[in-house]
């Protein structure tokens, strides 16, 4: 398929507001999608990249209750300590909202009702465990009870924390309510089903077919799902926390928060531009990317999907460039285990380097594979590459061409074979480059920017314009030349990734207008163009900080340890 796109809608999937975010979003989700928004507005392209919390759910609802606190009081705390984050990070977001805005329950109300009318849900009755003293139906995860197969004692009705094992509700042995502590019974309640088993065929066309260019992760995950065979899956809960469902005889219910969630995409997107949003979601010219964890692909290549399909006058996705999982030090990342490197504070323990964990978390992003943060390969990946190849070529070009030619871009004289070869080497790395950033390949991109860094260094080490200057003046001119605007080139190929740095280089140039076309050319500073003072970009990360870092996990550890035993 050769469409011809003309603006591209990156969604990065909402983060539940139940908790701070942490590496484990940002290497997964966010610097992702913030890297490819940023190269696409580099390139002159239109884009709107759409964030915000998801703000509803079981999980808000019984954190609420067990710290006395309303859900909003919960999802606000979070949804501002989130966005800041972001904010700190250079995530750029055009709109970073959320489901608990005016403008979502009605977008996510009118949804709803639209597919209703249309005929497009199928009612079914169920029986559910209900609390007869608290007057509700009783949610999978405010059921506790006996595991059927390891016997721990407070297993949820969804899940056995203890053996890992999934539950269903009725599998429990002795369930208790987990709001008033009673003995549950069972009764009949109503409920809106998605039919997602009639979508089966068109899906496997719409994905396997033609889609096949997905990456295997999520083409595979899709192929199995569609294998297994799909169910008709309920839209609606019994629950006092979501977007009440629009309909007369549904009191009590709420629209199910993976419902909601999705289209919270939608609503921002309206909030952001009232007028002019549906040329985003409803013109076949706009390509729109879901950028998610491994743990979403489901939602966004088959639930949301059908949704936009059965209202019928949506786009669907291009592209769902899911990511596997960053695990921490061997770990995998827990929120209730604050088993986690929380974006907060990093902030605070290493205030001014959102860069080198940008690069850090996009240099090692879980692509293709689950992949292990570790404090060691952080430290070692600032002080031997940002520190040595890349700070270092950029703080001896601008030195030196302020000691030898008093901060003015040199004369270029005649190029010999040396230089030309340098130049080939830089021209090749861009070509692959730019396929790597087409194709949401981020790490092997990143690998190639750093390339052009060490081209540079090396470049600057071989030739020792420090010794060269004592005889010939000319050729230590033409090499400074050269290695400043390699300089330039790195502030253009740098910038989605590691933007402040770029920023900082582009001031230290004196030269704010570097764009993303003249990557790989080599007159973006002109001969007598005058440069500011040196200063460094990165600063080497001491034993200390790294080892004060792994002994706060080391304390987490004992703290769950001694919890677990209780
Ligand atoms: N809150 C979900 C999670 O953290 C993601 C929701 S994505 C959306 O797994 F599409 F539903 F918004
Ligand atoms: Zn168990």
């Amino acid at each position: 398929m050769n469409k011809q796109f003309k603006r591209t809608l990156i969604t990065s999937a909402l983060p539940y507001a139940n908790g701070p975010v942490h590496i484990g979003h940002l290497a997964g989700v966010y610097l992702p999608a913030d890297i490819y928004a940023r190269y696409l507005r580099l390139k002159g392209e239109e884009v709107l990249f759409i964030g915000g919390s998801d703000e509803h759910g079981v999980p808000i609802a019984l954190k609420a209750k067990a710290e006395n606190v309303s859900p909003q009081e919960i999802v606000d705390t979070f949804h501002y300590l989130i966005k800041k984050s972001f904010e700190d990070f250079g995530i750029t977001f055009d709109i970073y909202s959320r489901t608990t805005s005016a403008i979502h329950y009605k977008t996510a109300s009118d949804f709803f009702k639209q597919l209703y009318d249309k005929g497009k849900f199928i009612e079914k009755v169920t029986e559910q465990y209900y609390d007869e003293e608290a007057r509700q139906f009783l949610a999978d995860r405010y059921i506790t009870g006996e595991c059927p197969h390891c016997g721990n004692e407070h297993a949820y009705g969804d899940q056995c924390e203890s053996c890992g094992t999934s539950l269903s509700p009725t599998e429990l042995i002795h369930p208790k309510s987990a709001i008033s502590g009673s003995i549950p019974v069972m009764k009949e309640t109503k409920h809106w089903y998605l039919p997602l088993d009639q979508y089966e065929s068109w899906l496997r066309q719409w994905i396997l077919e033609e889609h096949s260019e997905w990456k295997p992760n999520v083409y595979g995950q899709c192929k199995s799902w569609l294998d297994m065979g799909l169910q008709p899956r309920a839209v609606s809960r019994d629950l006092d926390w979501g977007v009440p469902v629009p309909l007369d005889n549904a009191k009590g219910k709420v629209l199910y928060v993976w419902f909601d969630a999705p289209i919270g995409y939608i609503s921002n997107t309206i909030e952001y531009s009232p007028n002019d949003w549906e040329k985003w979601w409803k013109k076949e010219d706009t390509r729109m990317i879901h950028f998610i964890g491994k743990d979403n692909i489901v939602f966004h290549c088959i639930v949301f999907p059908v949704m936009l399909k059965a209202e019928g006058s949506f786009i669907l996705p291009e592209n769902v460039p899911a990511n596997e999982f960053l695990n921490l030090e061997g770990d995998k990342i827990s929120t209730s285990r604050n088993w986690a490197v929380w974006l907060h504070e990093y902030m605070e323990d290493f205030p001014g380097k959102q860069d080198v964990l940008r690069y850090v978390l996009t240099a090692n992003a879980p692509e293709t594979k689950d992949n292990d943060f570790t404090w060691k390969d952080f430290q070692a990946r600032n002080n031997n590459e940002l520190v040595a190849i890349f700070g270092n070529f950029v703080n001896r070009a601008i030195v030196l061409t302020h000691k030898y030619f008093e901060g003015k871009i040199p004369p270029c004289g005649e190029l010999i074979d040396y230089d030309r070869e340098t130049l080939k080497e830089i021209s090749d790395t861009k070509m692959r480059f730019d396929n790597y950033l087409e194709t949401f390949r981020f790490r092997e991109a990143l690998k190639e920017a750093m390339n052009l860094a060490r081209i540079g260094n090396k470049y600057l080490a071989d030739t020792e314009p420090w010794k060269l200057i004592k005889s010939d003046v000319p050729r230590t001119s033409t090499l400074l030349y050269l290695s400043m605007q390699m300089v330039a080139n790195l502030a253009i190929a740098f910038e989605p990734f590691l933007p402040f740095s770029s920023a900082k280089i582009k001031r230290l140039l004196n030269q704010p207008h570097l764009n993303w076309s003249q990557l790989g050319e080599i007159d973006l500073l002109p001969t007598g163009h005058a440069i500011n003072a040196p200063e460094l970009l990165f600063e080497k990360i001491e034993d200390e900080a790294i080892e004060c870092q792994i002994r706060k996990l080391f304390d987490t550890k004992k703290l769950n340890e001694l919890n677990e035993t209780k």
